[in-house]
């Protein structure tokens, strides 16, 4: 099955209104004729209207769209300082980054409201993204698959199989995070692979089919396109790198798939 392949930028706790806006000037003309991947922009809070607006255009044909770093599980009530699914999809929001591993770490997320999150997010109409990843120790002990059939069991637990198809799974390794150690393009292979068949095994084949599963964690302009070649791999959460529009173009353009043979 072909995938579509998608490129999301998380900026994480970096750029203000304004200069999520003149990002946007500056992106979208070098993307604008790049209509194979779809392109997904994630800033903090206050910038998502303001780039809602800046990106209308790419954003009507379906290129390209924007996305929270998170959410809360409810959809309203007493939750000081949260953001809830409906109230970002009003404010033309497209997507959620959920149970990031900075979130898992920093912030106490567990599986289970990964899943409550995941589940609010879907039902509001959002698309979750939702972040997979073993830690350095994790690897050592050779438990990363244990790990990521836990994460991806528990994180996606109670989804209609049509949801987990259409959702987007991060596989992120916490070791390549911000650290400049990509994993090679076997490493991300193998771990896209197994998260495919758990997913298989939980929804079915045709949702881990259609599942697209991008990889997160050092990713550059220099070793996208080894990472995007492989078959599991189906795009990327950029964090560092998509800080500056014209490497994060770069890597979108890296990501265009091959021109089949006739
Ligand atoms: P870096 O690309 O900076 O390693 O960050 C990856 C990441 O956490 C994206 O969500």
């Amino acid at each position: 099955m072909s995938r579509r392949p998608l490129i999301a930028a998380n900026w994480k706790m970096h750029k203000t209104v304004r200069e999520a806006v003149d990002y946007a000037g500056e992106l979208v003309p070098r993307v604008r004729d790049v209509t194979d991947v779809d392109i997904v922009l994630a800033p903090p809070f206050p910038a998502l209207p303001a780039l809602v607006d800046a990106l209308a255009d790419l954003a009507a044909a379906g290129r390209i769209a924007v996305a929270s770093q998170n959410v809360h599980a409810e959809p309203h009530g007493a939750f000081t300082g949260e953001v809830s699914p409906p109230i970002l999809q009003a404010s033309g929001v497209t997507l959620a980054i959920i149970g990031h591993s900075e979130r898992r770490r920093l912030f106490g997320e567990t599986d289970s409201g990964v899943n409550a999150k995941t589940r609010a997010a879907a039902a509001a109409g959002l698309t979750p993204i939702v972040c997979v990843g073993e830690t350095l120790e994790e690897r050592e002990a050779d438990r990363t698959f244990d790990v990521l059939d836990r994460q991806i069991a528990q994180g996606l637990a109670g989804l209609p199989p049509a949801r987990a198809g259409g959702a987007v799974v991060a596989y992120e390794p916490v070791w390549a995070i911000g650290t400049g150690r990509v994993a090679s393009p076997d490493q991300a292979n193998a771990a896209h692979r197994r998260i495919r068949g758990r997913l298989a095994t939980l929804f079915g084949d045709a949702a881990g089919g259609a599942c697209r599963i991008i990889y997160g964690g050092s990713v550059k302009p220099g070793n996208a396109a080894a990472l995007m070649a492989q078959p599991h791999v189906d795009g990327a959460l950029v964090g560092g790198a998509s800080l500056d529009p014209v490497a994060f173009a770069e890597i979108v353009a890296a990501s265009r798939p091959r021109a089949q043979p006739s």
